[in-house]
């Protein structure tokens, strides 16, 4: 299969659904509802929605079932956009420049920026409850919830961006490392394979095998992000480069240098695609997006 052409592909399917669903900037809350689209349609790879999608494709037995999950998708962009919005606030990473523009609270300021994140955070549930855009069932939809709210609170993102900046420039072991990137990052990408997987109506064994290949991809994803904070340029990322090392960030090149941390990358992909050993071909879009993981260069 061609990777390029599958995301694009998604990415089209993924941005149609996001502007369908979104809310308008218009009423008393236009100002709010601005600021919450400018960083939600900024552009963004969509990793978490495609991923979702795909874990669908990989148990449905139709294109149409696993589409059905479009709503769910869109709401871990927007959980995924809220945590970027807060990442770039000047009391955490103080950065300006996200997906290629001015960040957040450059343009709104903080305070606005703030609610922004919030805005989008709690308008997910809204839109993974929402019966007019779900065909899911009641229970389908609360174990997304659940599973959703999990991997982005206080044990999963939220609990891993507090120890992320808790660490900045001190003494820590690989443990905790590997604590912070399981956790602020491969939370919520595990959490949406899980999501399509539970919404394509897949066995415990499925969901199971789905949830370690997760797993391996959020680690994995978050190595390749430290890679290219310390090796790109900011033109070729869209955000900062180099600034994981002057902020004193915990990192994997950072503990191993640039050659070992390129295996580990590579490692943790292979077991992603050993996890998928059981799934026939609708799982090869979940193989070809762990090799992307690997080789993106932004
Ligand atoms: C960046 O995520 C932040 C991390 C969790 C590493 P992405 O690399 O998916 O960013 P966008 O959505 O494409 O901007
Ligand atoms: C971002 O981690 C993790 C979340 C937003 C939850 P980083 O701070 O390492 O990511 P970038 O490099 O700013 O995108
Ligand atoms: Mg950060
Ligand atoms: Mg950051």
């Amino acid at each position: 299969m061609d990777i390029k052409i599958y995301l694009n592909d998604k990415k089209q399917f993924v941005e149609d659904g996001l502007k369908r669903f979104m809310l308008e900037a218009n009423g008393p809350f236009v100002q709010h509802i601005e600021a919450m689209r400018y960083s939600l349609f900024a552009g963004g790879k969509r990793v978490r929605p495609i991923l979702c999608l795909a874990a669908a494709e990989a148990i449905c037995k139709s294109k149409d079932q696993a589409e059905a999950l479009l709503p769910v998708a869109c709401a871990l962009e927007c959980i995924h956009t809220y945590s970027l919005i807060h990442d770039d606030l000047p009391a955490m990473d103080d950065d300006e420049l996200r997906r290629g523009k001015p960040t957040n609270h450059v343009i709104y300021g903080e305070g606005q920026a703030i609610l922004a994140g919030d805005g989008l955070l709690t308008w997910a549930f809204d839109l993974i409850t929402d019966q007019r855009y779900n065909t899911l069932s009641a229970e389908q939809r609360l174990a997304i919830v659940q599973t959703v709210a999990r991997a982005a609170g206080p044990l999963g993102m939220v609990g891993g961006q507090s120890l992320d900046i808790a660490s900045e420039n001190t003494d820590f072991p690989f443990s905790t490392l590997q604590t912070i990137h399981k956790s602020k990052t491969g939370a919520l990408i595990t959490c949406s394979v899980q999501a399509g997987a539970i919404g394509a109506g897949g066995s415990e064994r499925e969901i199971a095998a789905l949830v370690e290949y997760g797993n391996q991809i959020g680690l994995a994803f978050q190595i390749v992000d430290d890679l290219l904070n310390a090796t790109s340029t900011t033109t070729e990322l869209g955000k900062a480069a180099g600034s994981d090392n002057s902020r004193g960030k915990a990192t994997y090149p950072a503990f191993f240098g640039i050659e070992e941390t390129r295996q580990k990358a590579k490692k943790a992909v292979t077991n992603a695609i050993k996890a998928l050993k059981d799934f026939d071909q609708k799982a090869d879009s979940l193989r070809a997006l762990a090799e992307y993981i690997y080789t993106r260069s932004n």
